[in-house]
């Protein structure tokens, strides 16, 4: 069974650092690791100031409200990302204005320039896939209007551009922790300002907020420590049933958390969000840090041999090979997606279905949301046309899912 889409991080170390902070709920809110991590962060960043919370959407919803965008604001954001980042926009009553993306799968510069106003206050340059961004083009498109650029390094924790860092080339920067990043504590999420940022006590506020959060709960702890463990028993006997079996029930007992809340696919926001990143999953995250090295290698060479086995198939579009580029996911372009994915499911690997929806998942209420059907047709076809094959296998995984391309 290869079911790389199904917390792929997880290992026996994040297990047993799972069951030891079961047992240690003193811990579970405040302690070292959450001291821990951001000492990690703030040593691999340029100078700024640093705060973590649940989630990559209540990050970014900090940096907004640090930022002072509010109501009647308009932010740029990529079609193609998921509801996660329309919403922090939508929550502090601004409005997402949907930029289509280029042959990166990111923002297009071009499209960003027809889509400012005067009521534009921020860009958000996310870099899919770990996939870096146009970066250049858009910072000097923010700098000719005066906006202040927010990257999205949900999906490139440890990638660079041209050399420089992500996450340290705009005014500030968000990472997600969530269950099938590049690092993952099932749940959790970082901002950063840099000292450039010129906006006056964005740093200050940051800092302030995340002082005012709450902890989630004790439940909400439970359930994502409860995750790792659960999944380690789920996928080696997914095959042969018992694995979906304890995963439905899990989920039924509402055990185990989604990665998106039923209410914000119609742009709500659940009491869970935003809140402070509580020191169980900085145990959590502090496991998977330590492996991040050889993570990224991992990726790396995986997307290397798919790129190579693929460059000449007929049939299968691809974008050129970066070596910067982190590859959370390898993006390829075929005609019918579905076709090879229900192939590859009846022989039991779950290729997974990231980003085939302009904005992700099944099921966001895009009128909610402010999508206008059309709007980005260059999103809309690669959302059509997509399938992500997972970079997280060992090469003979890797030659396996080829074999279906
Ligand atoms: C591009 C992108 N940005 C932001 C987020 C939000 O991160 P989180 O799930 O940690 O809230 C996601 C979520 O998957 C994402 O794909």
């Amino acid at each position: 069974m290869i079911s790389p889409s199904l917390s792929p991080n997880t290992d026996y170390h994040d297990v047993l650092q799972s069951l030891r902070m079961l047992i240690s709920p003193t811990q579970w809110k405040e302690g070292s690791a959450l001291t821990w991590a951001r000492q990690w962060f703030s040593q691999r960043l340029a100078e700024g100031e640093l705060a973590f919370f649940n989630s990559g959407r209540s990050a970014l919803l900090a940096l907004l409200q640090a930022f002072g965008i509010k109501v009647g604001d308009e932010v740029l954001v990529q079609a193609f990302t998921c509801v996660a980042v329309s919403n922090s926009v939508l929550w502090v009553g601004a409005k997402p204005v949907y930029v289509d993306i280029d042959e990166t799968y990111n923002m297009d510069p071009k499209d960003a320039e027809n889509k400012i106003t005067k009521k534009t206050k921020a860009l958000i340059i996310q870099h899919t896939f770990g996939i870096p961004a146009q970066a250049d083009k858009l910072l000097s498109l923010a700098k000719k209007h005066n906006l202040p650029v927010i990257e999205d390094c949900a999906h490139a924790l440890g990638v660079a551009y041209h050399g420089k860092k992500l996450g340290t080339l705009g005014d500030a920067s968000f990472f997600s922790f969530g269950r099938d990043k590049v690092v993952s504590s099932v749940w959790g999420g970082a901002s950063y300002i840099n000292d450039k940022c010129q906006i006056p006590n964005a740093k200050w506020k940051l800092r302030e907020i995340e002082k005012k959060l709450q902890y989630p709960s004790f439940f909400w702890i439970f359930q994502q420590l409860l995750h790792p463990i659960a999944f380690s028993l789920i996928l080696p006997s997914y095959n042969i049933g018992v694995g979906k079996a304890i995963l439905v029930a899990l989920q039924k007992m509402k055990l185990l958390s989604f990665p998106v809340y039923p209410e914000e696919k119609s742009g709500q926001q659940p009491d869970e969000f935003p809140k402070r990143y509580p020191n169980a999953l900085a145990a959590l995250l502090k496991v998977q840090l330590t492996k991040l090295d050889q993570l990224l290698q991992q990726r790396r060479a995986c997307a290397q041999q798919y790129w190579t086995a693929l460059k000449s198939h007929p049939e299968v579009q691809l974008l050129p090979f970066s070596k910067e580029a982190g590859w959370l996911r390898f993006p390829i372009q075929v005609d019918d997606p579905e076709k090879l994915l229900s192939r590859a499911k009846q022989s039991g690997i779950l290729l997974g279905n990231w980003y085939h929806n302009t904005i992700d998942p099944t099921g966001v209420d895009y009128e909610a949301i402010g999508y206008k059907a059309g709007s980005c047709p260059k999103a809309e076809f690669a959302a059509r046309h997509i399938i992500n094959l997972p970079t997280n296998v060992i090469p003979e995984e890797a030659s396996i899912i080829l074999s279906y391309v």
